[in-house]
């Protein structure tokens, strides 16, 4: 959460370039966002909010500055998610000490605020956020006669929790200071500027002569000219303690990459499919056979004495995790899916022969590294499925499939969706060719799944019906989102991305657990979509669907061509998908349902972009 970055060089840019970076760091948080800039050695700073100004961009902010064109040769920026403290100015990063010597930008959670501080001792509140306290810690450091960079070390050493800060001080404007301790932080640098921001989104603008992540653990000194990095770590203070990326012509990212789903399903296998043996090339997991417990050998063979695949992913990767399970299960796998941030309490139980698949778009969700750090320990081999290289999973995964699905901006996941589960295809596959396949089943598997970027096209096509369907039921406020097998999946991610961005409450089902309780609820205001491929438990959920009319509940079906006569005099709407394979349906089914999520929020007056209460990557945990 938080977006955050800094920009030093001696060309002047820096208000416009911690401006242009903001812009592209929105979906990290947009409770409000602010800026400290140096000019002529004076600090200037500038903040907005969402209670001044609703849904106002990083634009705004820079109609707030005076002078914005003035040369200044350092900024720090911030883009709030809240934790500590409400929505408002006062509590918008950069946050300074009661001398006004030290500014700083922070992402994360101080988990011992109680103890900072009591560290502090006397000083005086501003705000009611953890940052302050940071700040004024480095600055009684400070006092106490560490340098600048030892203030630093000791803070982000006596703060617990997953925190990075960035922070400069005033009368010192030639450089800037990050730490790291748990969070994203990427490091870039061009011919007469050094940037820092807490997502590669941004980086596209700007003309990169290179780039590495700040590990955590470690500190940068960043000037105009580059950076030294150290450890942070003091032992005795631990123990005490570009278009891209741009919308194009849609009015939110989310549309943008619902309509991109069709070629970054594509990219996902292009190039990985081996026709001639009916399976996958995936080359991200061949660097496994040089790691820990399944060293030397070949490939193939180590992969192949892997007992059971355990999925361990938040939100929509969670639901990419549940498909997992259900396709290696299908495929004769032993397969287990985790909920990341339930991992670690629940004593799961398995052996030193499984392996752990993390599934993340960002790869930097906090609930996920922690269940990497676990198995870390535990020793097993874990992999990921993952979009954005270089990013923390990605970087310490033993090795990992790569979903190309580009940068997604919208908070709420769509195209990394179906990018995860054309993956997921793919190891399926791969390892079921392993075991029992045959090669003919796995390529009329690999023919198929190239049939889907046209079939997703068609989907599509159809958001005038469904914007239509959604204006329909704006009125109510309580939905059910039912399928079975392998579609209640498209179910649970279709009502995650329903809830998410049009605030309806919604609730997904097996269809066939309607009778054992749910079924209660229904009446004529609690419609369901329910998702009724033409499949072999069609006539089962035809059954579901007459006893949920029977008892005056309203049913959108999606459903294939071929069952479109059938069902029409039944039910009340009705939505058509392309046929495919019955356990690739959800790639095709989903897609009306992101599109649904879409319109409706739409329709509510929502910026479906910038969910209230929400963050595209959840570092905290
Ligand atoms: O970056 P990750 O895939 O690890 O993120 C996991 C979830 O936070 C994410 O999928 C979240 O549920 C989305 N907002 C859903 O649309």
């Amino acid at each position: 959460m938080c977006g955050i970055c800094g920009y030093i060089g001696v060309n002047g840019a820096a208000t416009k370039s911690v401006i242009e970076a903001l812009h592209d760091l929105e979906h990290r948080g947009y409770d409000s966002a602010g800026l400290s800039r140096v000019c002529e050695g004076k600090v200037e700073t500038y903040k907005i909010s969402i209670e001044e100004k609703p849904d106002f961009t990083a634009s705004d902010l820079a109609d707030t500055i005076p002078d914005f064109h003035k040369p200044c040769k350092m900024a720090l920026g911030h883009n709030r998610w809240r934790t500590f403290g409400g929505i408002n100015k006062i509590n918008t990063h950069p946050h300074y000490d009661n001398d006004r010597l030290f500014y700083l930008v922070h992402n994360g959670n101080v988990e011992n605020l109680k103890d900072v501080e009591k560290e502090i001792g006397i000083w005086k509140r501003y705000s009611e956020t953890d940052t302050e306290a940071i700040v004024n810690l480095i600055a009684k450091y400070y006092k106490q006669g560490s340098s600048f960079s030892e203030a630093v070390k000791r803070t982000i050493n006596f703060i617990d929790g997953a925190n990075v800060i960035v922070v400069f001080k005033a009368d010192e404007p030639e450089y800037f200071i990050s730490a790291n301790k748990g969070g994203p932080i990427i490091l870039a640098k061009g011919k007469d500027f050094s940037l820092l921001v807490s997502d590669p989104a941004p980086l596209e603008k700007f003309n990169i002569t290179s780039k590495a992540p700040l590990e955590s653990g470690n500190i940068a000194v960043v000037d105009a000219s580059g950076w030294k990095v150290e450890s942070s770590r003091n032992d005795n203070e631990s123990k005490k303690r570009k278009k891209k990326n741009s919308k194009n012509n849609y009015k939110h990212f989310m549309l943008k990459e619902i309509m991109e789903q069709a070629e970054t399903f594509a990219n996902a296998f292009r190039g990985r499919l081996i026709h001639e043996a009916g399976t996958a090339k995936l080359g991200g997991l061949e660097s496994l056979s040089a790691v820990k417990n399944v060293s030397g050998m070949n490939f193939s063979r180590e992969i192949r004495r892997i007992n059971r695949f355990h999925f361990v992913a938040c939100g929509t990767a969670y639901n990419a995790g549940l498909y997992a399970k259900l396709l290696l299960n299908r495929f004769g796998i032993q397969a287990e899916v985790h909920i990341a941030n339930e991992f670690c309490y629940s004593h799961p139980v398995f052996d030193p022969r499984d392996a752990f698949i993390l599934i993340s778009q960002s790869g930097e969700t906090a609930d996920t590294i922690e269940v990497m750090n676990e198995i870390k320990i535990k020793g097993n081999v874990y992999l990921g499925i993952l979009n954005v290289p270089d990013s923390r999973i990605w970087r310490e995964t033993d090795a990992g499939i790569g979903i190309r699905a580009g940068t997604e901006r919208g908070v709420a996941s769509t195209k990394a969706f179906t990018s995860q589960l054309a993956c997921i295809v793919l190891l399926a596959v791969f390892l079921a060719r392993q075991r029992n396949m045959t090669i003919d089943t796995g390529q009329k598997i690999l023919f198929e799944l190239e049939k889907l970027p046209t079939k997703i096209e068609e989907s599509l096509k159809s958001t005038r019906k469904i914007s239509a369907i959604a204006r329909k039921y704006l009125e109510y406020d309580n939905f059910y989102f039912l399928g079975r097998y392998f579609n209640l999946i498209t179910a649970m991610e279709g009502s995650l991305k329903f809830k998410e961005i049009s605030y309806k409450h919604s609730e997904a089902y097996p269809l066939g657990e309607m009778k054992h309780g749910p079924l209660a609820l229904i009446d004529q205001n609690f419609p369901s979509f329910v998702i009724i491929p033409d499949d072999s438990v069609f006539n089962k959920s035809l059954v579901n669907v007459y006893e949920i009319k029977g008892r005056e509940g309203k049913v959108i079906a999606l459903t294939n061509k071929s069952k479109e006569k059938e069902l029409k005099k039944q039910v009340d709407d009705l939505i058509i998908f392309p046929e495919t394979l019955d356990f690739l349906s959800p790639i095709l089914s989903v897609v009306p349902l992101q599109l649904l999520a879409y319109y409706t929020s739409i329709a509510k007056g929502i910026n479906p972009d910038k969910p209230r209460n929400l963050a595209k990557t959840v570092t905290v945990s």
